[in-house]
């Protein structure tokens, strides 16, 4: 991982290999953004003008790499664009910087040390700029063969060093240890996504889990095929039991001695998703490795919390299984003894996520924590609905609701709510058994939101994050976002124990 340091030498003196300095797009033209006063002086206060002449504007995204002028230390300067100059008196915003941190760190690959003197207002800007700058900087190098290709020599960005940053003030020790922990934590979860079907399997996902648990002093559980046929696991049996690779439940979970709330966060973890009996064709089958990007987010948000510290217990449920087709896979047709009591009738085997979470979902709600939360890549539809850039929140109790959407706001994850209409449920109902696991294709999204609600305990405040959009990016990187695993939610999920922990939720 890149090492993050605070620095409060100036941009002029300090020894890096490159300087990252912010542009902002102004009513006439590109301007220079504060934090990079000492830059301008060594281009004799003519840096705007230059960069100009270079094309830039100051736009979202942009990226100029200049050659330093005398009395510079780091030997390159780069401008970032910062989008739109903020209205006077208002500072940039946070998203703003941690996407323009992003975009300078990716362009910065195979560079040892960069500095990086965009504005810092406060404790909170430079985290964003640290954040930012971490996960742009993300590679994927977690295969056993140490690289995502054979020649792959690229090396990510080794060492960021934040000016402006205090880092005697304890504001901006907390900010630059926080940014540090989300940020690994986010490209862990998105190196689990990364790892292709073959190298990560429920097994070996668990073994993942396990020796994390023991690294951070959390509490481990599994439940194997074996443990998951006798407790009557009938939604992850169902669904794993057509693969030679077969299911497991686990549970990791932080403690805090004095925590008042506890949440259990629900991940979908399906290691492939074939569609089982009811194969996707091809053109759906490519990417779906990502379909455990939720137990993944669940994973690495634990992990982060306990790094944190956080004063809340969080209980982490991980569903794993590999949905294929095979002479022992469920049939569609076939009905299910849920873990609930509750019987399912399998309609459509690619509708597996749901079956697994369900399970998951009455294990959680037996601990009967203050709120949960799963997350899922469960549905195409809500794709069709969001686009891949937004996950739909959905829930059971509308402030809870709120809240998570808010909270993805703040920390710069894009979120939007959806609604559980009670009238969608007869669609799932089935003659043979208690529901089905399939109803309208309208709506799609929000069928499975309502299927999952079933499986909710009386009385828990539950949310279901759908992040089948952003989980794994197929266009062009963009800001802090690589191709493929995102480790979407994972800041959403930390933010929200952050704010249990402080007694802002109910
Ligand atoms: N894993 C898929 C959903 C998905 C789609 C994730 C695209 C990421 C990108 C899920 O298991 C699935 O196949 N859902 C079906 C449900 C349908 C059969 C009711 C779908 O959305 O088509
Ligand atoms: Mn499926
Ligand atoms: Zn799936």
């Amino acid at each position: 991982m890149t090492a993050l340091t605070l620095s409060t030498s100036s941009a002029a003196t300090l020894r890096a290999d490159a300087l990252v300095i912010g542009v902002a797009k102004g009513p006439k033209g590109p301007v220079v953004a504060p934090g990079a006063e000492a830059v301008d002086k060594a281009f004799d206060g003519k840096l705007a003008t230059v960069l100009e002449t270079l094309g830039a504007s100051g736009g979202e995204g942009e990226v100029t790499k200049l050659p330093s002028p005398a009395g510079l230390k780091a030997p390159v300067v780069v401008a970032v664009g910062l989008g739109e100059l903020p209205a006077k008196g208002d500072g940039f915003d946070e998203e703003a910087l941690r996407r323009a941190a992003g975009c300078a760190a990716r362009a910065l690959t195979g560079t040892k040390k960069a500095a990086f003197a965009l504005p810092v207002e406060d404790a909170g800007s430079a985290a964003a700029i640290g954040e930012g700058a971490l996960l742009g900087a993300y590679s994927f190098k977690a295969r056993s063969n140490g690289g995502a290709k054979k020649d792959d020599k690229s090396a990510p960005l080794s060492e960021v060093a934040i000016l402006g940053g205090k880092p005697r003030d304890k504001a901006f020790k907390a900010a630059a240890e926080r940014a540090l922990a989300v940020a690994a934590e986010v490209n862990r979860a998105r190196d689990l996504v990364n790892l292709p079907s073959n190298d990560l399997n429920p097994k070996s996902f668990a073994a993942q889990v396990q020796a994390a648990a023991k690294e951070f002093g959390l509490k481990f559980e599994v439940l194997d095929e074996k443990a998951l046929v006798k407790g009557g696991y009938g939604g992850l049996m169902g669904v794993g039991q057509g693969s030679v690779n077969p299911p497991r439940l686990v549970r990791i979970g932080y403690t805090h001695p004095k925590a008042e709330k506890t949440l259990a966060l629900v991940g979908k973890g399906i290691t492939y998703d074939s569609g089982g009996i009811s194969l996707k064709p091809a053109g759906h089958n490519e990417t779906m490795k990502c379909d455990m990007a939720g137990a993944a987010a669940v994973f690495a948000a634990v992990v982060a919390v306990a790094k944190l510290g956080l004063q809340v217990n969080v209980t982490g449920w991980l569903a794993l299984a590999e949905n294929m087709p095979s002479g022992n896979a469920t049939r569609p047709g076939d009905v299910l003894n849920m873990y609930s009591g509750k019987t399912v009738e399998v309609l459509n085997t690619d509708a597996e996520g749901r079956l697994v979470l369900a399970d998951a979902l009455t294990r959680a709600s037996e601990e009967n924590p203050d709120a949960i939360v799963d997350v899922a890549t469960l549905t195409g539809a809500m794709v069709l609905a969001l686009g891949d850039r937004i996950f739909g929140v959905m829930a059971n109790d509308d402030a809870f609701r709120t809240a998570l959407y808010e909270i993805a706001e703040e920390v710069g994850e894009q979120a939007w709510p959806m609604p559980l209409p009670a009238e969608l449920r007869k669609s799932m109902d089935s003659p043979v058994a208690d529901m089905a696991n399939m109803g309208e294709r309208m709506g799609g999204g929000l069928v499975a939101g309502l299927f999952l609600q079933e499986f909710v305990g009386e009385g828990i405040a539950w949310a279901h994050l759908d992040i089948a959009g952003p989980a794994f990016h197929e266009k062009a990187p963009y800001g802090y976002t690589p191709k493929g695993g995102t480790g979407s939610s994972v800041r959403t999920l930390v933010r929200l124990a952050e704010r249990t922990a402080d007694g802002d939720l109910g």
